[in-house]
């Protein structure tokens, strides 16, 4: 079977390297990657693709008989290609439009969320200043205040006194997020450790897949500003297997009950941000996608055929398809970030040494490469996702940052503590 695979991230390189050696690939499958990366072309052949086309990506794949296609980042599925795709006929692990707004509008999930009586931070959605102000005066601080549309990861402000919360709502509605921030959520401050969960479905069926933690802020001890993620392990050891019988029965499985009962069903990822509260696990958000980096680790970690599992998502079929197979092992990822990311990451740095990281066991994945000749050259803001494993965080830490230390990249930096939290429990037994 042909497979189209949409992104060029490091997310986009781990799910090419699986779906490389899936059984439909190797049994004569062409894998296609578009954009891709220079990493990704090792597994895929990358084709340009103008995805904001969907006329042109359904030609594309009527053209190369492809049988499914896998959409890696939420842009393309808040658009509506995945829509676009069923429409003609073309299998597609990912949602709908109006699905894909459960990443796409934060109101419509905590709406969903009360519908559903989800677990999640009490919240208003609010349209106007005057009205976000109001709500304001209501909740008190500390505060989370949250612009409704995609803001690139930026539309969130977690306010501990009212007057960062006066200016975050000033913000929004003064228009710094444009049309994402026409819109507010307004929300309850929760405390606890977060974690990752991410569940597959094919809009009836619910199948598991993994936890993972990430590392949000650019600097060690995780502070400075956010970023996509500087780093993530998997499993997660604070889900406990409890934990995620839990969040299955009490967030996923109602999640994609309701969405189904309502005409909008979501075929695809849930991957779940929670919050570990002293109550439970409660939902901080939904992405309609796998996570960047966690879907490195995972990928890392799986044993089971990737395409054969996004197939029974994308037809329908995932009640008769075997659960996922991890390696025990936890896996950790390093990212490499240009010189000045988040902000203006300076590109055009030469990059060497990956064979000499990969000869440790390690595997890097390309997020912000590209080829100038045979120089592979820094092209983004996270360009490499150093990943390895071992029997515990603190082995797979150590194995990571040997292989970060075999890498020669003078404009590249990362942190050196991704897992402290657990490396830290870990030395306590
Ligand atoms: P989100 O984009 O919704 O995941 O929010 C980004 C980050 O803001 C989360 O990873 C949390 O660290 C924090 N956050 C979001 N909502 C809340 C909340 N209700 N209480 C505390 N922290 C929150
Ligand atoms: N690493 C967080 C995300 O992919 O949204």
């Amino acid at each position: 079977m042909n497979i189209l695979l949409l992104g060029s991230g490091g997310r986009e390189h781990a799910l090419a390297w699986q779906l490389a050696q899936s059984q439909a690939v190797r049994s004569g499958g062409k894998l296609f990657a578009a954009p891709g990366n220079p990493g990704i072309a090792q597994d895929a052949e990358c084709v340009k693709l103008d995805v904001t086309n969907h006329d042109a990506v359904v030609a594309f794949c009527h053209l190369q008989a492809i049988g499914l296609v896998v959409v890696g980042p939420e842009a393309p599925l808040v658009d509506g290609l995945g829509d676009s795709l069923r429409a003609a006929g073309v299998p597609v692990f990912g949602p709908s439009k109006e699905a894909a707004q459960l990443e796409g509008s934060k109101g419509f999930t905590k709406d969903l969320c009360a519908r559903a009586n989800i677990p999640t931070a009490g919240y208003e959605r609010v349209s106007s200043e005057a009205h976000a102000m109001a709500a304001l005066e209501r909740f008190g601080a500390p505060v989370v205040i949250k612009a409704d549309g995609l803001a690139a990861g930026k539309g969130v402000t977690v306010a501990m006194k009212m007057d960062e919360a006066v200016a975050a709502v000033q913000d929004i509605f003064a228009g710094r997020f444009g049309s994402a921030g026409a819109e507010a959520v307004i929300e309850e401050f929760m405390t606890g450790e977060e974690a990752s969960f991410f569940a597959l479905t094919d809009g009836t069926s619910i199948m598991a897949f993994a936890s993972a933690q990430d590392h949000k802020r650019v600097g060690e001890g995780d502070t400075g500003p956010n970023t996509g993620g500087m780093g993530a392990y998997s499993p997660a050891p604070v889900l406990t297997p409890e934990l995620e019988a839990e969040v299955m029965e009490r967030i996923i499985a109602p999640t994609v009950s309701t969405l189904a009962a309502e005409g909008t069903p979501y075929c695809g990822v849930l991957f779940a941000g929670l919050m570990l509260t002293a109550n439970g696990p409660s939902l901080i958000e939904y992405n309609a996608r796998f996570g960047d980096p966690e879907t490195q680790v995972m990928m890392r970690r799986l044993q089971s055929d990737l395409a054969e599992l996004l197939l029974a998502c994308a037809t329908g079929e995932l009640a008769s398809a075997k659960p996922p197979v991890f390696s025990k092992d936890t896996a950790l990822t390093v990212v490499l970030a240009a010189q000045n990311y988040p902000e203006t990451p300076k590109k055009g740095g030469t990059i060497e040494g990956i064979d000499k990281a990969e000869a440790t066991g390690a595997k890097v994945f390309h997020a912000g490469t590209a080829l100038d000749g045979d120089t592979l050259t820094i092209n983004g803001g996270r360009v490499l996702n150093v990943t390895a494993t071992g029997a515990n965080v603190t082995e797979a830490q150590k194995a990571a940052y040997a292989a970060v230390d075999a890498i020669t990249a003078p404009d590249l930096f990362c942190r050196r503590d991704i897992g402290w939290r657990e490396v830290a429990r870990e030395a306590e037994g």
